[in-house]
This record gives structure tokens, C-alpha cells and sequence, in this order.
């Protein structure tokens, strides 16, 4: 099945359906994230980074769950073809390559928490991988907002985890990753970061 942004779309929109929440506006954050940094970065194409940012949580389709929608997702995308978009999938909360520093639940058969440990470590990571992880940590269901706000906000409501600054330094090395590429920083092309960032 060819992956287009209005199949990514549409299938954004069946997930929902099936599991109403604010994750699918996030989704959509990501991705106009995703495609808007993509724009400047002439290694990339902007659909395919839009796609992805679209389908990063899919396996969310399966109903709520913690670390689940990763594998969820993985074999959403695997079933229709989608390998990129699967890997993505899992990928997308594994800055640090190690399933140990996840701050989630597996809540799953001790089987698949195995195969998510091995294929986050054989997994070759590109931008497109990274461009997630990024657009992940700062997009809301309500918009963007500076990546130190969310990292907070996040250690709040969760507390925080032996990995929680290996994570946040590993996403800040992303983002100037992207920064030297652009040549700017990535809030200038997320519109209403300052508004929304300062509510
Ligand atoms: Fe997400």
C-alpha cells in the first residue's frame, strides 16, 4: 500500500475514532512540525517526515495503554507495508537507545517487551527517526511549546526516571543537530510557540 499524506491522514482519523483522545491533535502537531523543519533540511523530504509525524503514535488505535501503542504501532505500519513508519513507531520515544529508559509501563507480553529490546538496539537511527523524537517533545494537542516547559511539566506529573536527563540532553542534542542544518532556531518555524509556551 502506497503511504500518501491522505492515507496517513485517514488512518490518523479511523485511530481516533477508535480511541478518542488528544493524542491524534498531538499527532497532528507533530507533523506540521516534522514537515516544517523537513522544509530546510534539503536531506529530507517534506511528505515523508509530515507522514511520519502523523503516524508516530497509530498504535494508539488499540486502545489506552502505555508502552503497548509502540508495538502497537510498529505492527499497524507492518502490516500495511509501512517499514520506516514502523520503525518510527517504536523509535520515536527511544532517544536513548536503551528500553530501560523509558519512563512507560510494558504493558505487554514479556515476548514483545523482548522484541522492542533488541530492535531498539540493532536499530540504525537517520534523521527522519530523530526529526520524531524532536517534534515529539514539542508539540501539545494544542500546539508547540519550548522543549524545557514540556521536560518539566512532564517530571511534575511523572516525577522523573535515572535516565530522565539523559533523555532531555539527548533530545536538546537533536534539536541543535537540526538547528545547525536550518540555520535557525526550530521555534521560528513552529507558529504560536511564544504564545503557548507563556500560558
Ligand atoms: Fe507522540
Amino acid at each position: 500500500m502506497l503511504l500518501t499524506r491522505s492515507f496517513a491522514e485517514k488512518a490518523l482519523e479511523d485511530a481516533h475514532h477508535a480511541n478518542p483522545g488528544p493524542w491524534a491533535d498531538h499527532s497532528r502537531y507533530v507533523a506540521m512540525a516534522c514537515e516544517n523543519i523537513a522544509k530546510y533540511c534539503p536531506h529530507l523530504d517534506n511528505d515523508d517526515a509530515y507522514i511520519y509525524g502523523i503516524l508516530h503514535d497509530i498504535g494508539r488505535h488499540a486502545g489506552v495503554t502505555s508502552e503497548r501503542h509502540l508495538i502497537d504501532g510498529y505492527r499497524y505500519c507492518m502490516e500495511r507495508g509501512w517499514e520506516k513508519a514502523a520503525q518510527i513507531c517504536i523509535s520515536h520515544a527511544f532517544m536513548v537507545k536503551d528500553i530501560a529508559s523509558s519512563i512507560g509501563v510494558f504493558d505487554m507480553p514479556p515476548e514483545d517487551k523482548a522484541f522492542m529490546d533488541r530492535f531498539v538496539k540493532d536499530a540504525v537511527y537517520d534523521d527522519y527517526d530523530r526529526l520524531v523524537q524532536l517534534c515529539d517533545a514539542l508539540a501539545l494537542p494544542n500546539g508547540f511549546c519550548l522543549l524545557e516547559k514540556r521536560f518539566v511539566d512532564v517530571a511534575l506529573r511523572y516525577g522523573t526516571h535515572p535516565s530522565t536527563v539523559e533523555r532531555w540532553e539527548a533530545v536538546l542534542n537533536i534539536k541543535q543537530h537540526f538547528e545547525r542544518i536550518i540555520g535557525c532556531s526550530i521555534y521560528d518555524l513552529l507558529p504560536g510557540v511564544v504564545e503557548n509556551s507563556f500560558r
